[in-house]
Protein backbone atom coordinates (compact mmCIF):
# COMPACT_ATOMS: atom_id res chain seq x y z
CA UNK A 1 0.00 0.00 0.00
CA UNK A 2 0.98 3.76 -0.85
CA UNK A 3 2.47 5.58 2.17
CA UNK A 4 -0.37 7.37 4.67
CA UNK A 5 2.45 9.72 5.55
CA UNK A 6 -0.60 11.94 3.99
CA UNK A 7 -3.31 10.90 6.36
CA UNK A 8 -4.28 12.23 9.55
CA UNK A 9 -3.22 10.55 13.14
CA UNK A 10 -4.01 7.59 13.57
CA UNK A 11 -5.15 7.78 17.11
CA UNK A 12 -6.71 11.23 16.74
CA UNK A 13 -10.72 11.40 15.70
CA UNK A 14 -12.12 9.90 11.93
CA UNK A 15 -11.75 12.49 9.24
CA UNK A 16 -15.23 12.05 8.67
CA UNK A 17 -16.84 14.97 6.37
CA UNK A 18 -19.95 15.90 8.15
CA UNK A 19 -21.76 16.82 4.97
CA UNK A 20 -22.16 13.78 4.31
CA UNK A 21 -24.42 12.54 7.26
CA UNK A 22 -27.98 11.59 6.74
CA UNK A 23 -27.01 11.26 2.70
CA UNK A 24 -28.16 8.15 0.66
CA UNK A 25 -25.59 6.89 -1.58
CA UNK A 26 -27.92 5.52 -4.73
CA UNK A 27 -25.27 7.01 -7.69
CA UNK A 28 -21.94 7.59 -7.14
CA UNK A 29 -22.83 11.15 -8.60
CA UNK A 30 -25.18 11.67 -4.98
CA UNK A 31 -20.82 12.53 -3.32
CA UNK A 32 -19.67 15.85 -5.01
CA UNK A 33 -15.63 15.74 -5.83
CA UNK A 34 -15.38 16.97 -2.38
CA UNK A 35 -17.08 14.59 -0.78
CA UNK A 36 -15.79 11.76 -2.76
CA UNK A 37 -12.29 12.41 -1.80
CA UNK A 38 -13.46 12.61 1.87
CA UNK A 39 -14.33 9.56 1.84
CA UNK A 40 -11.13 8.08 -0.12
CA UNK A 41 -8.99 9.61 2.62
CA UNK A 42 -12.06 7.99 5.42
CA UNK A 43 -11.20 4.40 3.66
CA UNK A 44 -7.27 4.98 3.84
CA UNK A 45 -7.74 5.83 7.07
CA UNK A 46 -9.93 3.78 8.36
CA UNK A 47 -7.75 0.62 6.66
CA UNK A 48 -4.59 1.72 8.31
CA UNK A 49 -6.16 1.66 11.81
CA UNK A 50 -7.19 -1.49 11.63
CA UNK A 51 -3.76 -2.72 10.16
CA UNK A 52 -2.70 -1.03 12.91
CA UNK A 53 -4.84 -3.13 15.23
CA UNK A 54 -6.41 0.14 16.67
CA UNK A 55 -10.15 -0.24 17.94
CA UNK A 56 -12.33 1.32 16.00
CA UNK A 57 -16.02 0.81 17.33
CA UNK A 58 -17.39 4.23 15.17
CA UNK A 59 -21.26 2.20 14.64
CA UNK A 60 -21.33 1.15 18.22
CA UNK A 61 -24.85 0.03 18.75
CA UNK A 62 -25.68 0.63 15.28
CA UNK A 63 -27.55 -1.43 12.95
CA UNK A 64 -27.46 -2.46 9.44
CA UNK A 65 -30.13 -4.00 7.34
CA UNK A 66 -29.09 -5.97 4.34
CA UNK A 67 -31.70 -6.42 1.66
CA UNK A 68 -30.33 -8.74 -1.61
CA UNK A 69 -32.51 -9.61 -4.45
CA UNK A 70 -29.75 -10.59 -6.22
CA UNK A 71 -26.55 -13.24 -5.17
CA UNK A 72 -23.41 -11.93 -3.87
CA UNK A 73 -20.32 -12.85 -1.80
CA UNK A 74 -18.25 -9.76 -1.57
CA UNK A 75 -21.39 -7.44 -0.82
CA UNK A 76 -22.64 -9.71 1.50
CA UNK A 77 -19.23 -10.76 3.65
CA UNK A 78 -17.90 -7.03 3.60
CA UNK A 79 -21.07 -5.56 4.77
CA UNK A 80 -21.13 -7.91 7.75
CA UNK A 81 -17.45 -8.08 8.69
CA UNK A 82 -17.29 -3.96 7.88
CA UNK A 83 -20.17 -3.44 10.56
CA UNK A 84 -18.64 -6.12 12.99
CA UNK A 85 -15.16 -4.26 12.78
CA UNK A 86 -17.16 -0.75 13.51
CA UNK A 87 -18.96 -2.16 16.35
CA UNK A 88 -22.22 -2.69 15.29
CA UNK A 89 -24.41 -5.53 13.66
CA UNK A 90 -25.57 -6.54 10.28
CA UNK A 91 -29.02 -8.38 9.60
CA UNK A 92 -29.01 -10.28 6.25
CA UNK A 93 -33.15 -10.02 5.13
CA UNK A 94 -32.24 -11.98 2.11
CA UNK A 95 -34.48 -15.01 3.46
CA UNK A 96 -37.25 -12.42 3.33
CA UNK A 97 -36.86 -11.00 0.20
CA UNK A 98 -35.68 -12.65 -2.94
CA UNK A 99 -37.76 -9.87 -4.64
CA UNK A 100 -39.19 -6.67 -3.25
CA UNK A 101 -42.78 -6.34 -2.83
CA UNK A 102 -44.20 -9.29 -2.77
CA UNK A 103 -45.27 -9.91 1.24
CA UNK A 104 -45.35 -6.00 1.78
CA UNK A 105 -44.55 -3.18 -0.18
CA UNK A 106 -41.52 -1.32 -0.57
CA UNK A 107 -42.49 1.96 1.21
CA UNK A 108 -43.79 0.01 4.33
CA UNK A 109 -40.43 -2.14 4.75
CA UNK A 110 -39.06 1.53 4.30
CA UNK A 111 -41.03 2.55 7.06
CA UNK A 112 -40.63 -0.44 9.18
CA UNK A 113 -37.07 -0.40 8.63
CA UNK A 114 -36.23 3.43 9.48
CA UNK A 115 -38.48 2.22 12.99
CA UNK A 116 -35.00 -0.49 13.55
CA UNK A 117 -31.89 0.09 11.78
CA UNK A 118 -29.93 3.26 11.64
CA UNK A 119 -28.90 2.31 7.74
CA UNK A 120 -29.82 -0.09 4.75
CA UNK A 121 -27.83 -1.48 2.02
CA UNK A 122 -29.93 -3.34 -0.78
CA UNK A 123 -29.11 -5.09 -3.64
CA UNK A 124 -32.01 -4.69 -6.46
CA UNK A 125 -32.56 -5.37 -9.47
CA UNK A 126 -34.13 -2.44 -10.18
CA UNK A 127 -32.69 0.83 -9.90
CA UNK A 128 -36.59 2.17 -9.21
CA UNK A 129 -36.79 -0.15 -5.94
CA UNK A 130 -33.94 1.43 -3.75
CA UNK A 131 -34.74 5.08 -5.06
CA UNK A 132 -38.15 3.81 -3.64
CA UNK A 133 -36.58 2.66 -0.19
CA UNK A 134 -34.11 5.89 -0.03
CA UNK A 135 -38.03 8.21 -0.70
CA UNK A 136 -39.58 6.51 1.96
CA UNK A 137 -36.82 5.77 4.77
CA UNK A 138 -35.45 8.70 6.64
CA UNK A 139 -32.32 6.49 7.59
CA UNK A 140 -29.73 6.64 4.75
CA UNK A 141 -29.84 4.01 1.99
CA UNK A 142 -26.97 2.57 0.27
CA UNK A 143 -26.87 1.08 -3.41
CA UNK A 144 -25.36 -2.64 -3.19
CA UNK A 145 -25.95 -3.02 -7.04
CA UNK A 146 -28.84 -2.35 -8.77
CA UNK A 147 -29.41 -2.44 -12.72
CA UNK A 148 -28.17 1.37 -13.16
CA UNK A 149 -25.22 1.43 -10.81
CA UNK A 150 -22.94 -0.46 -8.15
CA UNK A 151 -21.62 2.85 -6.61
CA UNK A 152 -19.42 0.81 -3.38
CA UNK A 153 -17.53 -0.88 -6.15
CA UNK A 154 -16.54 2.28 -7.33
CA UNK A 155 -15.40 3.90 -4.59
CA UNK A 156 -13.40 0.76 -3.39
CA UNK A 157 -12.03 0.51 -7.31
CA UNK A 158 -10.94 4.19 -6.80
CA UNK A 159 -9.13 3.44 -3.57
CA UNK A 160 -7.45 0.72 -5.33
CA UNK A 161 -6.33 2.76 -7.83
CA UNK A 162 -5.06 5.17 -5.52
CA UNK A 163 -3.07 3.03 -3.42
CA UNK A 164 -1.42 1.42 -6.38
CA UNK A 165 -0.70 4.83 -8.23
CA UNK A 166 -0.61 7.49 -5.53
CA UNK A 167 -3.12 9.91 -7.35
CA UNK A 168 -6.17 9.30 -9.29
CA UNK A 169 -5.75 12.73 -11.86
CA UNK A 170 -4.19 12.85 -15.39
CA UNK A 171 -4.22 8.50 -15.27
CA UNK A 172 -6.07 7.09 -18.18
CA UNK A 173 -9.05 4.40 -17.44
CA UNK A 174 -10.28 2.32 -20.22
CA UNK A 175 -12.86 0.13 -19.60
CA UNK A 176 -13.79 -3.07 -22.04
CA UNK A 177 -16.89 -4.84 -22.20
CA UNK A 178 -20.86 -4.29 -21.50
CA UNK A 179 -21.84 -1.01 -21.13
CA UNK A 180 -23.93 -2.03 -17.90
CA UNK A 181 -23.94 -0.52 -14.08
CA UNK A 182 -20.14 -1.52 -13.52
CA UNK A 183 -19.07 1.12 -16.82
CA UNK A 184 -22.10 3.06 -15.12
CA UNK A 185 -20.43 3.65 -12.26
CA UNK A 186 -16.90 4.74 -13.36
CA UNK A 187 -18.12 7.24 -15.20
CA UNK A 188 -19.98 8.65 -12.51
CA UNK A 189 -16.79 8.43 -10.76
CA UNK A 190 -14.78 9.64 -13.56
CA UNK A 191 -17.16 12.74 -14.42
CA UNK A 192 -17.07 13.36 -10.24
CA UNK A 193 -13.48 13.45 -9.83
CA UNK A 194 -12.21 14.67 -13.44
CA UNK A 195 -10.68 11.70 -14.83
CA UNK A 196 -9.60 10.71 -18.05
CA UNK A 197 -12.25 7.17 -19.34
CA UNK A 198 -12.46 5.24 -22.75
CA UNK A 199 -15.20 3.01 -22.47
CA UNK A 200 -14.93 0.58 -25.22
CA UNK A 201 -18.14 -2.06 -25.71
CA UNK A 202 -19.60 -3.66 -28.23
CA UNK A 203 -22.67 -2.20 -30.51
CA UNK A 204 -25.82 -2.30 -29.17
CA UNK A 205 -24.06 -2.29 -25.50
CA UNK A 206 -22.84 1.09 -25.08
CA UNK A 207 -23.71 2.70 -21.32
CA UNK A 208 -27.51 4.59 -21.03
CA UNK A 209 -26.64 8.02 -22.44
CA UNK A 210 -28.46 9.66 -19.62
CA UNK A 211 -25.44 8.14 -17.11
CA UNK A 212 -23.15 9.34 -19.99
CA UNK A 213 -24.69 12.77 -20.16
CA UNK A 214 -24.42 13.24 -16.54
CA UNK A 215 -20.61 11.96 -16.24
CA UNK A 216 -19.90 14.67 -18.87
CA UNK A 217 -21.95 16.82 -17.25
CA UNK A 218 -20.32 16.63 -14.53
CA UNK A 219 -16.86 16.37 -16.27
CA UNK A 220 -17.36 20.39 -17.12
CA UNK A 221 -16.63 21.41 -13.87
CA UNK A 222 -13.87 18.90 -13.13
CA UNK A 223 -12.22 18.60 -16.49
CA UNK A 224 -13.11 14.56 -16.91
CA UNK A 225 -12.49 13.36 -20.41
CA UNK A 226 -15.14 10.84 -21.18
CA UNK A 227 -14.63 8.52 -24.63
CA UNK A 228 -16.39 6.23 -25.95
CA UNK A 229 -16.53 3.72 -28.55
CA UNK A 230 -16.43 -0.15 -30.16
CA UNK A 231 -12.84 -0.47 -30.50
CA UNK A 232 -11.13 -2.13 -27.55
CA UNK A 233 -7.68 -1.93 -28.76
CA UNK A 234 -8.06 2.07 -29.04
CA UNK A 235 -9.21 2.14 -25.77
CA UNK A 236 -6.67 0.39 -24.13
CA UNK A 237 -3.61 2.11 -25.96
CA UNK A 238 -1.19 3.58 -23.26
CA UNK A 239 -4.28 3.17 -20.55
CA UNK A 240 -2.81 2.96 -16.48
CA UNK A 241 -5.72 0.86 -15.90
CA UNK A 242 -7.94 -1.47 -18.00
CA UNK A 243 -11.21 -2.34 -16.33
CA UNK A 244 -13.64 -5.49 -17.50
CA UNK A 245 -16.51 -7.19 -16.03
CA UNK A 246 -19.17 -10.21 -16.91
CA UNK A 247 -20.50 -9.89 -20.24
CA UNK A 248 -23.99 -11.56 -18.44
CA UNK A 249 -24.73 -9.64 -15.81
CA UNK A 250 -27.13 -11.46 -13.04
CA UNK A 251 -30.51 -10.89 -14.49
CA UNK A 252 -29.30 -11.03 -17.96
CA UNK A 253 -28.78 -15.37 -18.20
CA UNK A 254 -31.46 -15.62 -21.13
CA UNK A 255 -29.10 -13.20 -23.38
CA UNK A 256 -26.20 -15.59 -22.91
CA UNK A 257 -26.31 -17.11 -26.26
CA UNK A 258 -26.65 -13.86 -28.08
CA UNK A 259 -23.72 -11.88 -25.72
CA UNK A 260 -21.26 -14.89 -25.98
CA UNK A 261 -21.38 -14.36 -29.92
CA UNK A 262 -20.93 -10.45 -29.42
CA UNK A 263 -18.43 -10.23 -26.77
CA UNK A 264 -15.19 -12.28 -27.60
CA UNK A 265 -13.05 -9.08 -29.55
CA UNK A 266 -13.49 -7.66 -25.96
CA UNK A 267 -11.71 -10.40 -23.78
CA UNK A 268 -8.82 -8.50 -22.11
CA UNK A 269 -5.95 -10.99 -23.13
CA UNK A 270 -2.57 -10.83 -22.97
CA UNK A 271 -2.34 -9.37 -26.63
CA UNK A 272 -4.66 -6.35 -25.37
CA UNK A 273 -2.47 -6.04 -22.25
CA UNK A 274 0.49 -5.63 -24.38
CA UNK A 275 -1.08 -2.13 -26.22
CA UNK A 276 -1.75 -0.92 -22.62
CA UNK A 277 1.40 1.26 -20.30
CA UNK A 278 3.77 -1.38 -19.56
CA UNK A 279 2.51 -1.05 -15.84
CA UNK A 280 -0.91 -0.73 -16.46
CA UNK A 281 -3.54 -2.25 -13.64
CA UNK A 282 -5.86 -4.84 -14.77
CA UNK A 283 -8.77 -4.50 -12.86
CA UNK A 284 -12.22 -6.81 -12.22
CA UNK A 285 -15.11 -6.10 -10.29
CA UNK A 286 -15.52 -9.54 -9.76
CA UNK A 287 -17.00 -12.13 -10.02
CA UNK A 288 -14.96 -13.17 -12.85
CA UNK A 289 -16.34 -15.54 -15.77
CA UNK A 290 -12.15 -16.77 -16.65
CA UNK A 291 -12.02 -17.38 -20.21
CA UNK A 292 -14.82 -14.98 -21.29
CA UNK A 293 -13.92 -11.80 -20.27
CA UNK A 294 -10.94 -12.06 -18.87
CA UNK A 295 -8.23 -14.90 -19.08
CA UNK A 296 -6.25 -17.10 -16.38
CA UNK A 297 -3.19 -15.44 -17.56
CA UNK A 298 -4.44 -12.26 -17.29
CA UNK A 299 -6.31 -12.15 -13.86
CA UNK A 300 -3.71 -14.31 -12.32
CA UNK A 301 -1.33 -12.27 -13.56
CA UNK A 302 1.65 -9.52 -11.88
CA UNK A 303 -0.59 -6.85 -12.97
CA UNK A 304 -3.72 -7.78 -11.74
CA UNK A 305 -5.48 -5.80 -8.88
CA UNK A 306 -8.35 -7.75 -8.61
CA UNK A 307 -8.21 -9.12 -4.92
CA UNK A 308 -7.41 -5.73 -3.77
CA UNK A 309 -10.52 -4.57 -5.54
CA UNK A 310 -12.07 -7.29 -3.24
CA UNK A 311 -10.37 -5.98 -0.24
CA UNK A 312 -11.03 -2.44 -0.11
CA UNK A 313 -14.64 -3.00 -0.55
CA UNK A 314 -14.64 -3.87 2.97
CA UNK A 315 -12.46 -0.45 3.85
CA UNK A 316 -14.35 1.66 1.42
CA UNK A 317 -17.89 0.97 2.74
CA UNK A 318 -16.86 1.19 6.52
CA UNK A 319 -15.73 4.58 5.09
CA UNK A 320 -18.99 5.15 3.68
CA UNK A 321 -21.33 3.75 6.61
CA UNK A 322 -19.51 5.89 9.10
CA UNK A 323 -19.67 8.97 6.68
CA UNK A 324 -23.76 8.54 6.17
CA UNK A 325 -24.68 7.72 9.92
CA UNK A 326 -22.07 9.39 11.78
CA UNK A 327 -19.47 8.32 14.52
CA UNK A 328 -21.87 6.69 17.66
CA UNK A 329 -21.56 8.86 20.73
CA UNK A 330 -20.09 6.19 22.79
CA UNK A 331 -17.03 5.57 19.96
CA UNK A 332 -15.80 9.59 21.28
CA UNK A 333 -16.68 9.67 24.93
N1 LIG B 1 -18.26 -7.11 -6.95
C1 LIG B 1 -19.33 -7.49 -6.24
O1 LIG B 1 -20.21 -6.70 -5.94
O2 LIG B 1 -19.32 -8.79 -5.85
P1 LIG B 1 -20.60 -9.59 -5.29
O3 LIG B 1 -21.57 -9.68 -6.43
O4 LIG B 1 -20.05 -10.93 -4.89
O5 LIG B 1 -21.16 -8.85 -4.13
N1 LIG C 1 -22.31 -6.35 -13.82
C1 LIG C 1 -22.29 -7.39 -12.82
C2 LIG C 1 -21.56 -6.91 -11.60
C3 LIG C 1 -21.46 -7.92 -10.49
C4 LIG C 1 -20.76 -7.38 -9.27
C5 LIG C 1 -23.71 -7.78 -12.49
O1 LIG C 1 -24.57 -6.90 -12.40
O2 LIG C 1 -23.98 -8.98 -12.35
Amino acid sequence: MTASTDLPPLDGPPPVDASLQGLDLLTVADFTERQLHNVLTLARWLKAVRRAGRPHRFMAERSLAMIFEKASLRTRCTFEVGMTQLGGHAIDLASEHERLGVRETVPDIARNLERWVDVIMARVHSHATVTTLAEYASIPVINGLSDLTHPCQAVGDLMTIYEHRGHLRGLQLAFVGDGFNVAHSLLLAAGTLGLQLFVATPAGYEPQPEVVARARALGTKTGAEITLGHDPREAVTQADVIYTDAWVSMGQEEEVARRLQVFPPFQVNTELLALAAPDALVMHCLPAHRGEEVTDEVLDGPQSVVFDQAENRLHAQKAILVSLVGVAAEATA
